[in-house]
């Protein structure tokens, strides 16, 4: 059974029926603008948001946000402009990841041009040494690494924007003074950090409950009155009053209040950077994603070109044997990752990753029978045997220019530092770097060299927003939060379209699964054991390792354009999200 809401009419308070809103949807939909969301009857997601625009469309996690987006598009921004908008918005709307104190990455196809990519992920500061983090710290404070997303959405404004940098930051600072409705998912996500961290004064200050109860509840209001000077600040100085003026000033305090190690040195080195995106082709399709220092992209095309050699649509979408080929392209390509990726400015990375013929060679080693033993694959690098917040975003606009964004403060909340009187948080996203030189574990820990702390490197990511296109346009938009498991939400959805011509809808809501060579299992979201038992059966007799996730993978808000033009936006329902369309 499939319910349909319709947000918009919801809000009205009127109750309606299958029937009434399948009516309603139809009327929409000759009106050429709808926004449905689909109710799985198996307990997966999606209460996301789907919506359709010849014109433009922005999907987010967050519905304030996407409409920032898509009012920068009426504006007449292009998908550049709305994506720093947004980009804004979210530090406001979804301070668990949404941020101006972490990094990310954005990848831009300009109509008729080579899609270019913004890295800017966060570095480490100069007083950082290799072996800071092999004891285990009781700090969140040497976790912070040198923010980068102001820069990131300044290089990306500057290189295409079209409206000004304040008519872009403004909505932000609106949202953060005036107050924004508290969301059942906002609700959720401001008590569990709270609970989380009950000593963290400034934390606690900035994120109380503005009811006087103990707890945000859905309706609520959210008002951030110092996060909106520290945007108008930098709505009105630009940039570089994050990075030289007073607010870095204000960081390097309050890094000295913890015993953190940036400087207002490290803030005024930043550079965000433009990168040549990743490149692969799958059956026709140009997939352009993440460079290093993200994983995301090499570990993708890899996985791609391997799937590639197998007829897996033949096969069936949830087949053991399709499923068999897809994790062990995951297994083969997360040891690549470990053994090799880093930051790019410090290690020379191998070129022959992403090509056809390495794939052939990775594919004719991979038996059809029988699960392979990441142990022995990765035995050179593999030491000691021993015992995910992000999000996504994915624009288009009515010209065509593709965004597809994923930044992030690490953890949820990230090091759940609020740097005292600017009201925003900081990341902790130095523990992306390997900890432990040499050491690298069964269950998952790696110690290999190229991703080792150095002063002033990048961490290595996973975050891999990527655009397909097919001659020159756009096709999907995609991306997801989720640590190491992201990049196999991204495989898991390409493929779920590119292969097995899947719906937009369905292919975000089909359910996910993962390994990354270690640990040596995989885990899948309970949908996947439930509906497809035999097959699930059939993988542990091949020797699987396979168990349940115990929160659902990703949240992959995503765009598909279809061969009229049409641009759906799907919001994964496993974190709601939003999809506005113009
Ligand atoms: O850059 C990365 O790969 C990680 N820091 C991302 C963290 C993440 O996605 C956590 N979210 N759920």
């Amino acid at each position: 059974m499939s319910l349909f809401q319709v947000p918009d009419i919801e809000a009205w308070g009127i109750t309606l029926n299958t029937g009434h809103v399948e009516w309603i949807t139809i009327c929409l939909a000759f009106c050429g603008l709808f926004f449905v969301a689909e109710l799985r009857a198996d307990g997966l997601p999606s209460e996301g948001s789907t919506a359709r625009s010849t014109k433009g469309m922005v999907v987010t996690v967050s519905r304030p946000a996407s409409e920032v987006g898509r009012d920068i598009l009426n504006a007449g921004g292009n998908a550049v402009d709305a994506a720093v908008a947004v980009g804004f918005a979210l530090t406001v709307t979804w301070p668990e990841a949404g941020n101006v104190g972490g990094g990310g990455f954005m990848l831009v196809h300009p109509p008729g041009r080579a899609p270019t990519f913004f890295d800017y992920r966060e570095s480490a500061p100069a007083a950082a040494t290799v072996d800071m983090f092999v004891n285990e710290r009781t700090s969140q404070y040497p976790l912070v690494g040198v923010p980068g997303t102001v820069r990131g959405l300044q290089l990306a404004h500057q290189r295409y924007g079209k409206l000004s940098w304040q008519t872009l930051v403004q909505p932000s600072v609106k949202l953060a003074r005036e107050g924004i409705e508290v969301s059942e998912e906002l609700a959720g996500s401001l008590n569990g950090v709270l609970k989380a961290d009950p000593n963290n004064e400034e934390l606690q200050r900035v994120f109380k409950p503005s009811s006087g109860r103990n707890q945000w509840q859905a309706g609520d209001r959210l008002v951030q009155p110092d996060l909106a000077e520290t945007l108008q600040t930098i709505a009105l100085d630009g940039a570089d009053a994050f990075y030289t003026g007073k607010l870095a000033a204000r960081l390097e305090a309050e890094m000295k209040r913890g015993g953190g190690l940036i400087t207002v040195a490290d803030l005024s080195n930043y550079r965000a950077r433009e990168r040549v995106p990743v490149h692969g082709v799958y059956r026709g399709y140009d997939v352009y994603s993440s460079p290093p220092p993200s994983s995301g992209g090499t570990v993708l095309v890899e996985m791609l070109n391997i799937a590639e050699r197998f007829d897996l649509r033949r096969e069936g979408r949830w087949s053991s044997q399709t499923l068999h080929v897809m994790i062990e392209s995951m297994r083969l390509a997360y040891l690549d990752r470990a053994r090799h990726l880093g930051d790019p400015d410090f290690n020379s990375i191998p070129t022959h990753l992403t090509t056809k013929e390495y794939a052939q060679k990775l594919t004719d080693s991979i038996s059809l029978t029988n699960a392979t033993a990441s142990a022995e694959l990765g035995a050179d690098i593999l030491t000691v045997t021993e015992r995910e917040h992000t999000t996504h975003f994915s624009i288009i606009d009515q010209y065509g220019m593709a965004v597809s964004n994923t930044y992030t403060l690490e953890d949820s909340f990230g090091s759940r530092i609020v740097v005292r009187g600017a009201g925003y948080l900081l990341n902790n996203e130095m523990g992306d770097f390997n900890p432990k030189p040499g050491v690298t574990s069964n269950k998952g820990l790696i110690g290999t060299k190229a991703n080792l702390v150095a002063p002033a490197k990048r961490m290595l990511s996973s975050m891999t927003p990527t655009i397909v296109a097919k001659n020159g346009r756009p096709v999907l938009i995609t991306g997801s939060p989720g640590g190491r498991t992201i990049i196999n939400t991204v495989f898991c959805v390409a493929l779920n379209v590119l292969e097995f011509d899947m719906p937009i809808r369905d292919a975000v809501d089909a359910p996910r699964f993962h390994h990354a060579w270690m640990p040596d299992n995989v885990h899948m979201e309970p949908a996947l054991l439930s509906e497809h038992a035999a097959e699930i059966s059939s993988l542990r007799q091949m020797g699987h390792a396979i168990d349940s996730r115990p929160v659902r993978q990703g949240d992959a808000h995503s765009i598909s354009i279809t061969g009229e033009g049409d641009h759906i936006g799907a919001a994964d329902g496993r974190r709601h999200g939003w999809a506005a369309g113009q």
